[in-house]
C-alpha cells in the first residue's frame, strides 16, 4: 500500500480562504476587525520566527495584530503587565503568549492570568483541565493538536474505538493531543522517554500522532499496515547535498512509513501550516463570541 500524502497545505488554505470571508461579514456588522496580541519573550530565533508567520497569516486572513516583543531580562512582573493590558485592551480578541518563555518566567502564572475569552492557545489551566474531563468542554483548544484532529476527519479516519499511540507529552502537543483523541473515543496510548517497547505499541496503532522532537524516531516497520499517521516533528537535520546545508524531516522516516501507512502527513506542509490555520479559527471564534455578547 502507498499511503495518501496528507496534504496539510491545501487544508490550512481552504480553511483560512473561510476564515478570511468570515472577517469580511465581521467587519461589515461590526465595523472593526478581529485582533491578536501575541507576547514574545526572550531571543530564541525559532519563537520569533513563530510569531512572524502568525502575524503574517493575521494580515492575510483581515485580522489586525499587535507584537510585544520584550528581552530575554524581561521580569516576572513585566510579562504579566503585558498580559493584563492585553487582557484590558477592547481590540484584541486573542492572546498568543509564545512558549517556551525565559526560564526565570514562571510559565503557569503566565499562562492563568490570560482572559479565558481571549485565550487562543488554550493554555489556560482552566481551558487544559475542561478538555480532560468527561462531559465537559474548553472554550478554546491547543492549535496544534486541534489541527491534527481536522487532519484526521479530512482523511475520513474513524477515531471511535481505534487504538491511537501518541509518542510524547508535552503540554503544547502530546497531552493536549492525548486528551482530544479520548474525548473523541479512542483508546489512547501516551509514549514518552520511559515508555518501555515503543515499536510494539506502535505496531497496534490505528492511528499515530508523532510528537516526540527527534527526526525520524519512528521507523516505518512500526507502522501497522493502514494506519494514519500524523507526524508533527519539524527537526532541522544537517545536509550537505541540500542547496541551504540543512533540511527540514519530521519525527517519522517518512519514505519507509508511506509505504504502510494509509495515509501520512509530511514535513514541512502537513500540520505546520494547520497550527497557524487553528490560531486563526481560534481567534474569530474569540471575537465572534466577545462581539455577539456585547451586542445584545
Ligand atoms: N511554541 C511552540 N508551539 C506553540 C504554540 O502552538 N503556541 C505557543 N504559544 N507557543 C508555542
Amino acid at each position: 500500500m502507498t499511503a495518501t500524502i496528507i496534504d496539510g497545505k491545501m487544508i490550512a488554505d481552504r480553511m483560512q480562504a473561510e476564515i478570511a470571508a468570515e472577517v469580511e461579514q465581521f467587519k461589515a456588522r461590526f465595523g472593526y476587525a478581529p485582533g491578536l496580541g501575541a507576547v514574545l519573550a526572550g531571543d530564541d530565533p525559532a519563537s520569533a520566527q513563530y510569531v512572524r508567520m502568525k502575524r503574517r497569516a493575521c494580515e492575510k486572513v483581515g485580522f489586525t495584530s499587535v507584537a510585544h516583543t520584550m528581552t530575554a531580562a524581561s521580569t516576572q512582573e513585566e510579562v504579566e503587565a503585558v498580559v493584563r493590558a492585553l487582557n484590558d485592551d477592547a481590540s484584541i480578541h486573542g492572546i498568543l503568549v509564545q512558549l517556551p518563555l525565559p526560564k526565570h518566567i514562571h510559565e503557569e502564572r503566565v499562562l492563568r492570568l490570560v482572559s479565558l475569552d481571549k485565550d487562543v492557545d488554550g493554555f489556560h489551566p482552566e481551558n487544559i483541565g475542561l478538555l480532560g474531563m468527561k462531559g465537559r468542554e474548553p472554550t478554546f483548544t491547543p492549535a496544534t493538536p486541534t489541527g491534527c484532529m481536522v487532519i484526521l476527519k479530512e482523511v475520513g479516519a474513524k477515531i471511535e474505538g481505534a487504538n491511537a499511540v501518541v509518542i510524547g507529552r508535552s503540554n503544547i502537543v502530546g497531552l493536549p493531543v492525548a486528551l482530544m483523541l479520548l474525548k473523541a473515543n479512542a483508546t489512547v496510548t501516551v509514549c514518552h522517554s520511559r515508555t518501555k517497547d515503543i515499536p510494539d505499541i506502535v505496531r497496534r496503532a490505528d492511528i499515530v500522532i508523532a510528537a516526540i522532537g527527534q527526526p525520524e524516531f519512528v521507523k516505518g516497520e512500526w507502522i501497522k499496515p493502514g494506519a494514519v499517521v500524523i507526524d508533527v516533528g519539524t527537526n532541522k537535520i544537517d545536509d550537505p547535498q541540500a542547496e541551504k546545508g540543512y533540511r527540514w524531516v519530521g519525527d517519522v522516516e517518512f519514505e519507509a512509513a508511506k509505504e504502510v501507512a494509509s495515509a501520512i502527513t509530511q514535513v514541512p506542509g502537513g500540520v505546520g501550516p494547520m497550527t497557524i490555520t487553528m490560531l486563526l479559527h481560534n481567534t474569530m471564534k474569540a471575537a465572534r463570541r466577545i462581539a455577539e455578547r456585547a451586542a445584545v
